[in-house]
């Protein structure tokens, strides 16, 4: 049995987000505005990318300090055809109790199958409105919302839990809310609302666009009431709240107006290989260089312990707290949702 090293750490680390892809099929207005990440815009090559070795060879280390969860994101992981080899991968390795992809669903009617049998978990995908037209305008690339319906439809077919995200965001998608609550609460998958946040530099975030968790629990719970729940596990981001006639429930994502920082258990791989700590952040640690010059697992211990005992960021405390915040911050379609 290999040596645990979760007592090494000074606070918990539970959550493994990999990104595997810097590249989307979307242009979301508020991740990937079409205007930046354009034509000429350069994605990474194929040798910037990890390798699946890398990423099993550094999944490994982070199960022995205790991550149980990994979330594959991208970009839009399944951009990466053979993502199914990853996960049947990452199954074996002993610790790892969930597996989770975050995706747009588009490609999910060709791999859910073939990601459920390698033993994929689940699937959360994102969809920020359930109106054709609002649609079209918030993915920036006119796609309808039937594809999505679509790769929802295989997903379930295919035994992968579901939930569902819903960035939302004033003057895009606001008048989707209550749509969305009703079209989720008849289907029965958990609906997510996020509120829009400053990530990355490119999607001209300003507070009066954010819409809270409470607006957003108030316009509910006037058609369809709510009570909250407790979290289903310690860190988790959601709030969540049930509908009180049974049907379902709701999550609401308020990293804005509610900031769980203090609760951070997330660690975060970019495609590239570095690691970072903070959605927000402006540097992370190039483990891919380790990687290549073929350090010992000793080493990749000791570099990965020492950045998580060392972390102390809490950017969205500091927001909140009017706390100076880094000028450059790193592109959610970089790092993962
Ligand atoms: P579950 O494992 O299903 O609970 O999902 P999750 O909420 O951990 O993952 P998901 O990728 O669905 O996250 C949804 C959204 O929550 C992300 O896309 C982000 O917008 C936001 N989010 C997740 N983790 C963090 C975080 O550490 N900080 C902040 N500020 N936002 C986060
Ligand atoms: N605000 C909130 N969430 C965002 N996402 C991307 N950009 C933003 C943003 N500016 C999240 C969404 C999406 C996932 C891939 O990334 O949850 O579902
Ligand atoms: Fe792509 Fe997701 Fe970003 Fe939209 S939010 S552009 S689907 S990575
Ligand atoms: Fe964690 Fe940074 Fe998000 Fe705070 S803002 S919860 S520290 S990732």
């Amino acid at each position: 049995m290999t040596e645990t090293l979760i007592d090494k750490l000074d606070r918990p680390m539970r959550d493994l987000r990999i990104s595997v892809i810097d590249k989307c099929n979307f242009r979301c207005t508020y991740c990937m505005p079409a205007e930046i990440f354009g034509d000429d815009y350069r994605f990474m090559s194929r040798d910037e990318l990890l390798s699946f070795d890398e990423i099993m060879r550094l999944v490994k280390v982070f199960a022995r300090f205790g991550v149980e969860k990994i979330r594959i994101t991208g970009g839009e992981p399944l951009m990466r055809k053979d993502l199914h080899t990853l996960v049947k991968r990452i199954r074996e390795v002993p610790g790892i109790k969930d597996i989770a992809v975050t995706t747009n669903a588009i490609f999910l009617v060709k791999q859910a199958a073939l990601l459920k049998e390698a033993g994929l978990d689940r699937v959360n995908i994102s969809l920020d409105a359930i109106e054709d037209e609002v649609f079209q305008q918030t993915n920036g690339r006119g796609i309808k919302t039937s594809p999505v319906l679509k790769g929802i439809e295989a997903a379930r077919r295919a035994g992968l839990a579901i939930k569902i995200n819903m960035v939302v965001k004033k003057g895009m998608n606001e008048s989707q809310i209550l749509p969305m609550a009703r079209y989720f609460k008849e289907t029965g998958d958990t609906l997510r609302f996020i509120e829009f946040m400053d990530v990355g530099n490119h999607n001209g975030w300003q507070m009066d666009e954010v819409v809270s968790k409470k607006e957003i629990v108030d316009s509910i719970h006037a058609e369809l009431p709510l009570q909250s729940v407790d979290p289903s596990y310690f860190g988790e981001v959601a709030s969540r709240y049930r509908y009180m006639d049974g049907g379902g429930e709701i999550g609401i994502i308020s990293s804005v107006t509610e900031a769980f920082c203090s609760s951070c258990t997330r660690v975060r791989l970019s495609a590239d290989g570095k690691l970072f700590t903070c959605l927000f952040a402006s540097e992370g640690y190039d483990l891919r260089t380790l990687l290549r010059d073929d350090v010992s697992e000793k080493e990749l211990i000791s570099t990965v312990q020492a950045i998580w005992t060392g972390r102390k960021d809490q950017y969205s405390v500091d927001r909140t707290l009017g706390r100076p915040l880094p000028e450059k911050k790193i592109e959610m379609s970089y790092i993962g949702g």
